[in-house]
């Protein structure tokens, strides 16, 4: 098969310029509707474009790169991933799945088949306190008047970033105050490309990870309130230390994780004190704690094993304790059809594969508790680094996903034509 658009060297040129849009400092920094992220945005559609193809931006800056014969409305076979980072964040999670959807777009559509890029905007909850609205949106579930005034770390308001990007041509019209984002296409079924972002693919010299179920996660923000005193005047056995009880539930955390073992993981990702000082025995302290597991059941478990020893070591030593659980997301199974299907295409194509689950959170998550059949991709990453510079996945192996996806696509248009 001969192909134009999608090579190893459009992948690798096009991934290495999506780059080039991030904050100053280490790594890749593109948080949703920031500048970096609308210069992003903007310079997607003029690639889109000259590859012959229409970008359509939802109200809240999702985007669709596709056939310009395509109106709203029509059922697509939708491939796509986010175009926000985390902070200090790699090339790839994200932009990996949103450079070879563009391209899948452009060569599918070459070849008659009804493949769209989708482009979320938000997916890492790294500026506003919220996670996947992105592809909330895109699938008609979010009432963007809900969270309007949900605030970044300097206090901007959700609704304020959206605008200013909106009026630099990175989203479509606000809907009416209560109205949930319109859709713009619906899916009759997803493929995300993304890095795995673990060890699993390179240890085994696998080339191709074909997911079959996303790992969920719990999330719980702990408040702990204790005494602040004098830190040479205070003995030792009159202290109620918030520090000394949060560094205790940070390692009851960490025992937690390695006591379930995988795919369930524990981790204690922030914490701080106050006052802060070396002469006041902290009187309070915040934690953010994580759980994560692939099995609903054992998730549940875990969430209520870290509530419980954390109430119990808060209690004994003393020191209020206040939990917040945030949002999370259920772990969530993809289609066993479709996995069983790519798994078959790839030992067809002697191309080394794990069927495997995913740790890390995904768009695809949406689609599949959406009822859409979905399907997720990996490449492998080098040392499994991933949130971080250092991220990095050869060229080739980019391209071997991609080409495989290729195929895939090809195929899931015949069967849903
Ligand atoms: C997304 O990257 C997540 O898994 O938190
Ligand atoms: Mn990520
Ligand atoms: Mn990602």
């Amino acid at each position: 098969m001969t192909t134009s658009f999608l090579t190893l060297e459009s992948l690798s040129e096009k991934l290495d310029q999506l780059a080039t849009f991030s904050a100053p400092g280490p790594g890749v920094t593109r948080l949703v509707y920031d500048e970096h992220w609308c210069a992003a945005h903007l310079w997607l559609q003029r690639e889109a474009r000259a590859l012959g193809l229409a970008a359509t931006c939802d109200a809240i800056g999702n985007l669709w790169l596709h056939d310009p014969a395509l109106q709203p409305g029509a059922r697509v076979i939708a491939v796509g991933s986010h175009l926000d980072s985390v902070t200090r964040g790699g090339r790839f999670d994200g932009a990996y799945g949103t450079i070879a959807a563009l391209l899948l777009a452009a060569e599918l559509r070459a070849q008659g088949a009804p493949v769209a890029a989708f482009v979320t905007c938000e997916e890492e909850g790294s500026r506003f306190p919220m996670a996947l609205t992105g592809v909330r949106g895109l699938l008609g579930q979010l009432v963007p008047s809900e969270c309007a005034d949900k605030r970044d770390a300097n206090g901007v308001r959700w609704a304020d970033a959206l605008q200013a990007a909106r009026e630099k041509g990175c989203a479509a019209a606000a809907p009416p105050d209560g109205s949930p984002v319109p859709r713009v296409f619906t899916a009759s079924r997803q493929l995300e490309l993304h890095i795995e972002q673990g060890p699993v693919l390179e240890s085994m010299g696998a080339k191709l990870g074909v997911v079959d179920t996303i790992a969920g996660y719990r999330r719980v923000r702990a408040r702990l309130t204790g005494e602040a005193r004098h830190a040479g005047t205070t003995p030792m056995d009159r202290r109620r230390d918030a520090l000394a009880a949060a560094a205790e539930i940070v390692l009851a955390t960490e025992a937690l994780g390695i006591e379930t073992g995988a795919p369930g993981v524990a981790t204690a990702g922030g914490a701080s004190a106050e006052p802060g000082l070396y002469n006041v025995v902290p009187g309070a302290a915040a934690l953010l704690l994580e759980v994560r597991h692939t099995d609903a059941a054992s998730l549940s478990r875990m969430e209520e094993t870290l509530v419980e020893r954390a109430r119990a070591i808060a209690s004994r030593r003393g020191v209020a304790l206040e939990l917040e659980v945030q949002a999370g997301e259920a772990a969530t199974p993809l289609s066993a059809a479709l996995a069983d299907e790519a798994e078959a295409m790839a030992a067809g194509m002697a191309i080394p594969y794990r069927r495997m689950a995913s740790g890390a959170g995904h768009d695809t998550m949406a689609f599949a508790q959406d009822g859409v059949p979905a399907l997720m991709l990996f490449t492998p990453s080098r040392l499994g680094i991933s949130h971080h510079p250092d991220e990095l996945t050869k060229a080739r192996d980019l391209w071997v996903a991609a080409a495989f996806a290729r195929e895939l696509l090809l195929a899931w248009a015949k069967s849903v034509a």
